[in-house]
């Protein structure tokens, strides 16, 4: 069980709240946007983001709820403004809605802006309703192909069905569905603008992402690696794309396709930087605070929430994260067999 791990040092109800300045990195980037993991487990093995034979974390390293909203709460203070749930896959935390409620209470309360989650939709029928009872509303869902033979062969799992009957039930109890699409070169490749329609004929964004170079997969990257430079000449052939200012705290620019009426989204940590711009960090279900996506170095901060004085303790953590925050990422897929950027896969920081 996730949350009878080592047990809590400290009562987290009464201990008192500095008001503590917000956090600001080296380069002037104010952090506002939170991507707090909460476990490293999924339910699907999707070829570009884990391995078949993956080793997961044992459930005594992984922080209880309690500590997961003690430090969402260390966040907060620090003026994070939106928190989004990430895994491996969020929704087979169990308990998971227990977290969810006690952050959604932050959210009804305007101490966070938004709160939302980043989830392959397997589970998402079961969880719809409470999830926008709970304050969250929109959600991200990862999905790659419509295809069934094509979903096994990239998650090698049977689980599109149930995918579909979540996003179903999402935006049946009001939930805003973003769907996020890797883009993969052969895989999905002529599979997307036929996603896009299906996406914007349901009154949702799709949102297309350049595979990144993160730990060792069974497949070559340079395999995988669609620059999306050149998918977005081949839609800008059949479709008008027309650039919109819409943000949503993530680092997606947005167009408009005038002949569907939707909006496509890109992300481009390859072929178009966008680090200029960053406002989030990363946390890990065992507590890490990783200040880059793209690089190894991070932070312990479970000792210090385990520890004697853990608000102040955690205080000056961040202000030391702050400082080694990175400028950039720096991702490269060029030629055949070259090493990830960073050997940690994806599913520990939820991208
Ligand atoms: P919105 O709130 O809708 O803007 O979502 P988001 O893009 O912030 O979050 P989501 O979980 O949907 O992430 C989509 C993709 O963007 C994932 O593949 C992430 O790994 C990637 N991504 C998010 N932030 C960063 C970042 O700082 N650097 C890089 N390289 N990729 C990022
Ligand atoms: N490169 C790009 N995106 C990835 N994701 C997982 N692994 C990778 C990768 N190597 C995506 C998932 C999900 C999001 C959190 O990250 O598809 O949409
Ligand atoms: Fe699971 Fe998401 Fe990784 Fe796929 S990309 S294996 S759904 S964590």
């Amino acid at each position: 069980m996730y949350n009878s791990v080592a047990p809590l040092r400290v009562d987290f109800k009464t201990v008192s709240r500095m008001s503590a300045p917000s956090l600001k990195d080296a380069f002037g980037r104010e952090i506002s946007y939170l991507r707090l993991s909460v476990t490293d487990r999924c339910d699907l093995r999707c070829a570009y983001c884990m391995a078949e034979d993956m080793k997961f974390l044992p459930k005594r390293d992984v922080l209880s709820l309690e500590e997961l909203e003690f430090l969402a709460a260390a966040f907060i203070d620090r003026g994070v403004k939106k928190i989004r749930l990430t895994g491996g896959e969020p929704l087979v935390r169990r308990d998971i809605m227990s977290l969810i409620n006690r952050l959604g209470a932050r959210f009804e309360a305007n101490e966070l802006e938004e709160l939302t989650i980043t989830t392959n939709a397997t589970q998402l029928e079961r969880f719809a309703g409470d999830l926008f009872a709970a304050g969250v509303r929109r959600v991200n869902v990862s999905l790659d192909t419509l295809d069934d033979e094509n979903f096994f062969r990239l998650t090698r799992r049977r689980q599109l069905g149930a995918v579909i009957r979540g996003i179903d039930a999402a935006q049946r109890a009001g939930l805003k569905v973003k769907i996020n699409t890797v883009a993969l070169k052969d895989t999905n490749q002529s599979e997307i603008p036929a996603m896009i329609e299906w996406a914007h004929g349901r009154d949702m964004t799709l949102t297309l992402i350049e595979v990144m170079p993160l730990g060792e997969i069974e497949q070559d990257r340079f395999d995988q690696y669609l620059p999306l430079s050149a998918v977005s000449d081949d839609l800008k052939s059949r479709w008008t794309l027309e650039p919109l200012e819409m943000k949503t705290g993530g680092p997606a620019r947005y167009w408009r396709i005038i002949e569907t009426g939707g909006v496509l989204g890109m992300i481009t940590p390859l072929t178009n930087n966008f680090c200029a711009g960053c406002n989030r960090v990363r946390v890990t279900c065992t507590g890490e605070i990783y200040m880059c996506l793209g690089h190894g170095d991070k932070l312990d901060l479970r000792a210090a929430l385990r520890g004697p004085n853990p608000t102040q303790t955690l205080n000056e953590l961040l202000d030391v994260a702050m400082r080694r925050k990175p400028e950039r990422h720096e991702f490269e897929i060029s030629k055949p067999g070259a090493e990830p950027a960073v050997a940690r896969h994806m599913s520990v920081t939820g991208g």
